[in-house]
């Protein structure tokens, strides 16, 4: 609908092309002149505010439909951008604004504003608009999505740091709790070898005093003798055993002679017992290196596993048993020319797991080198610091 578009245009069929064009648009479209007055509105624009377009011409669009804010409050018409620019002759867009329909009720709107010039003279504005109400819904189910998940991204983060935490702790506790039954087992096998020593081996030594005091007494009988001769060896035999499962409990040379003197001892003993020769080797002084006691037994122990591992699995004709002095304590490494294995990432069977407890537990380190067909080196780092 159109109101005095002379000084616009003075040819009908243009004003009619003009019309039909506003008409068919969706968006609601009016004009005002310097004062704000409607010169022109079509359909749609009416009928989104709610009234009959000739209703609408001639009356101040601000105070119409631009008269407060969203929560009310007056918006004073010196302040209203459309106005503001087309004084100053500039266009302005916004989406940030309502409008107000005829029933009092505001929709949130996108509206731009463009000056019209007559002859280089303002002489009002264009101003389209839009009811956004559904933009601006669908921005805020957006808005409140996004909020929920950055809550819940927030709070699975949490919790996952929670558990970390837990698992942290619970994984500390273990090993500590791993390392104080190291330690444990260790005290028990001194009780036990003190036990086997007193009881066991003073009564085997006692039984063989015994035995040589009888021989003599024997005179002639040679059935007597035969039978004093077995129960000798018997008692030989279990004096045997009994040193065996003590040194074995409790490598007494690492008490009396230290840890260079078990290592060959040990070593010895690999090579009696299973025919791998083993050689011991001290570079740079580390063979005189004393640690800690129960570091010691734990090197031992380290040591203990990883030579029976040889014998069991690396079908090794020989290992080298390499001692070294660094400034910051005292390096192993064991190596072996046997048929290599696998390393795995993170050890699960328990040799190879308590061994790297144990040179946790000792501050130090363990690495596993080892290519298949190759040979085996294990390489331990204990700190000096270590007792
Ligand atoms: N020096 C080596 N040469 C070749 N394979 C080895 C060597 N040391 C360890 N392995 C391999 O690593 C595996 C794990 O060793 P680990 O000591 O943990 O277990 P294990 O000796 O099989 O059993 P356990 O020590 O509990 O009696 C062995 O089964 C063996 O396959
Ligand atoms: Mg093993």
């Amino acid at each position: 609908m159109f109101a005095n578009l002379n000084h616009l245009s003075h040819h009908a069929a243009w004003r009619r092309q003009l019309e039909m064009l506003l008409e068919s648009t969706g968006e609601g479209i009016y004009g005002i002149d310097q004062r704000g007055r409607c010169i022109f509105i079509n359909r749609a624009g009416a009928e989104l505010i709610g009234f009959e377009p000739d209703e609408v011409l001639g009356r101040n669009m601000h105070y119409l439909i631009h008269h407060a804010h969203s929560d009310g409050r007056n918006y004073d018409v010196h302040d209203c951008p459309i106005f503001k620019a087309f004084l100053e002759g500039k266009g302005v867009r916004s989406e940030s604004e309502v409008l107000w329909r005829r029933d009092g009720t505001p929709f949130p709107a996108e509206y731009t504003s463009y000056p019209i010039r007559d002859a280089g003279q303002i002489v009002g504005a264009v101003v389209t608009f839009a009811d956004i109400t559904e933009r601006k819904r669908a921005e805020a189910v957006l808005r409140a999505n996004q909020i929920e998940l950055e809550r819940r991204v927030s709070e699975r983060t949490a919790a996952l740091q929670d558990a970390n935490a837990r698992l942290q702790q619970s994984q500390s506790a273990l090993r500590r709790l791993s390392a104080h039954l190291q330690e444990v087992r260790e005290e028990e096998r001194t009780h036990i070898a003190r036990e086997v020593h007193d009881e066991l081996g003073a009564s085997l030594t006692a039984l063989q005093f015994d035995l040589n005091w009888l021989r003599p007494r024997l005179a002639d009988d040679e059935a007597l003798n035969r039978k004093l001769d077995d129960m000798m060896t018997v008692t030989g035999q279990a004096l045997g055993a009994v040193r065996r499962i003590l040194t074995d409990l409790r490598p007494g040379v690492l008490d009396h002679l230290g840890l260079w003197a078990a290592l060959e001892w040990l070593l010895q003993e690999t090579q009696t017992r299973s025919g791998l020769r083993g050689t011991l080797v001290s570079t740079e002084g580390g063979g005189e290196r004393r640690l800690g006691r129960s570091a010691e037994i734990a090197v031992y122990r380290i040591v203990q596993e990883v030579l029976t591992n040889v014998v069991r699995h690396a079908q090794a004709s020989e290992v080298i048993v390499t001692i070294g002095g660094s400034p910051s304590g005292l390096e192993l490494d064991i190596r072996d020319d046997g048929i290599g294995m696998r390393v795995p990432a993170q050890p699960t069977s328990f040799g190879l797991l308590g061994m790297y407890e144990r040179a946790r537990a000792l501050g130090g380190e363990l690495s596993i080198e080892s290519t298949p067909g190759k040979g085996t080196s294990v390489r331990l780092r204990v700190p000096e610091s270590t007792r």
